[in-house]
Order: structure tokens, then C-alpha cells, then sequence
């Protein structure tokens, strides 16, 4: 199988180190990266219809309506071509299940799951420490701070904090996690290729056994 084709879910808590270790994985082996949260916060900032039904779910952490989330995906995923990898989604067992019908319909399976592990006491420190850029560049004050305070090192655009990042918030989302999400570990656990890998390592490291899993699967890019 080639590694572009790959379709693969990467499941993790708030803060586990989604987005950053989806950016690399994306680059590595050319698959097409898709983030519900990012889709969402997008549409947000350009005040469309779809920006104004989200927002406040967003804003108070808790998730969007399953309807509305699996319809978006559905869409993206009918224009897509080649691989993907999904981050954020899904996050719900109704979501979960949607997205089997959705490949079921179209003669397609999820190729592995990847799931990045994290105690949540370690996540609120990490995440009210997250600055971003507009360009989409993410910085932590605490593990992967800019050159110049507030600054972007890529564009030099201010750095700006997640509205969804206050600790009330984050706790919040921490909760809902727990409750709607972290079942879709024993879920996907039980049904075909898995791996998990420990969030709290060095992101290289993560980087590292994430793509070993890949590699396992799929072959490393740099071999072929
Ligand atoms: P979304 O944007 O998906 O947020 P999330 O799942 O809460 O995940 P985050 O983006 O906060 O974290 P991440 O795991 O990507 O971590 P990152 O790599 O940035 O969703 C936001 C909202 O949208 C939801 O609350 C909901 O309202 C809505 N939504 C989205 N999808 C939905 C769906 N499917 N259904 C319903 N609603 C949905 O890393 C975090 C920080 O840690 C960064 O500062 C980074 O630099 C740092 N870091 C990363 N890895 C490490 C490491 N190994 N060591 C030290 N620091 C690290």
C-alpha cells in the first residue's frame, strides 16, 4: 500500500499533541490532513453560516452536534483524493459509526488508528501555554517557545491564545473527553490496526513511534 493513500485517524485528548504531530505526519507521507477544529475555527473567522452555528459550542468546550460535524466530514471527505488523516475527528461513537457507514458506502476502510496518550492533569498546564499564529505555526510558552516573546517566528504575526483555551474551558473539554471520546479507544482498539504512543515524550519522540507504526503498515517513504 502506498503511504499517500493511507487512511488513518489519529485520536487523542485535548492537547495531546494532535495538530502537531498531524502537520508532520501530513508532510512525511504526502497524505491530505484534515482537522474538524481547525475546519470549524476557519469558518469562525470568516463569519460564515456554518462559522455562526459552531462558534458557541466551541467557545464553551463543549463538541458540536454530531449531525453537523459528520455532514462537514462527509463533504470533505467526497472531495478528497488519495489519503487522509483525520484529527478531531471522530469524537463521538455515533461519529464513529457514521464514518464506518461513509467508507462502507464507498468500498473504503480506515487503514490505522493512531492514539497519542496523555494524563489530563498534565494537559491544562500545557494548554493554557499554547500560543498560534493566523499563518497556523503553534508555539508553547512552556515546551516550544517563539525567538521573541509574543512574536511569530515564521511570519512575525502577533501570537494570539485560543479563546478555548482558558483553564475553566480546557477542564471543560477535559470533561467531555472523558465522557463522549476516550470510549472510541476501546472502540477502535478492538477493531483493526492500533497503536498508541505516549503524548508526554519529546515530540520528536512521539513523532518517532507514530511513524513506526506507519512504516510497519505502509513502508518508510524515505526507502522508497
Ligand atoms: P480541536 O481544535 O480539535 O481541539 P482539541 O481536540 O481540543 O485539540 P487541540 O487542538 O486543543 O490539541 P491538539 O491535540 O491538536 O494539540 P496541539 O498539537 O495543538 O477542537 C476544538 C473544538 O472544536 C472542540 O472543543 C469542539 O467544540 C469542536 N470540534 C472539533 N472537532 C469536533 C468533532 N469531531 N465533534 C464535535 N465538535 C468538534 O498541542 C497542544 C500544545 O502542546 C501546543 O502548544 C504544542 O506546541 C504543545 N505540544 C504538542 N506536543 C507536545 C509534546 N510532545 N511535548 C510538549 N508539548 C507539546
Amino acid at each position: 500500500m502506498s503511504a499517500t493513500e493511507l487512511r488513518l485517524v489519529l485520536l487523542g485528548c485535548p492537547g495531546a499533541g494532535k495538530g502537531t504531530q498531524a502537520k508532520v505526519l501530513c508532510e512525511r507521507y504526502g497524505m491530505t490532513h484534515l482537522s474538524t477544529g481547525d475546519c470549524f475555527r476557519a469558518e469562525s473567522a470568516a463569519g460564515s453560516a456554518l462559522g455562526k452555528k459552531v462558534a458557541d459550542y466551541m467557545k464553551r468546550g463543549v463538541l458540536v452536534p454530531d449531525e453537523v460535524v459528520n455532514e462537514v466530514v462527509a463533504s470533505k471527505l467526497d472531495a478528497l483524493k488519495g489519503g487522509w488523516l483525520l484529527d478531531g475527528f471522530p469524537r463521538t461513537l455515533d461519529q464513529a459509526q457514521g464514518l464506518d457507514r461513509y467508507l462502507r458506502s464507498a468500498g473504503a476502510k480506515i487503514d490505522i488508528v493512531l492514539s497519542i496518550a496523555m494524563k489530563p492533569e498534565d494537559i491544562v498546564r500545557r494548554l493554557t501555554s499554547r500560543r498560534s499564529c493566523a499563518c497556523g505555526e503553534v508555539y508553547n510558552l512552556l515546551s516550544r517557545p517563539p525567538r521573541v516573546e509574543g512574536v511569530c517566528d515564521k511570519c512575525g504575526k502577533p501570537l494570539l491564545q485560543r479563546e478555548d483555551d482558558t483553564e475553566a474551558t480546557v477542564r471543560k473539554r477535559l470533561m467531555v473527553y472523558e465522557d463522549l471520546t476516550s470510549p472510541l479507544v476501546a472502540y477502535y482498539r478492538s477493531g483493526g490496526v492500533f497503536t498508541e504512543v505516549d503524548g508526554a515524550l519529546p515530540v520528536a519522540d512521539v513523532t518517532k513511534g507514530l511513524c513506526a507504526a506507519v512504516d510497519a503498515l505502509a513502508g518508510s517513504p524515505t526507502e522508497s
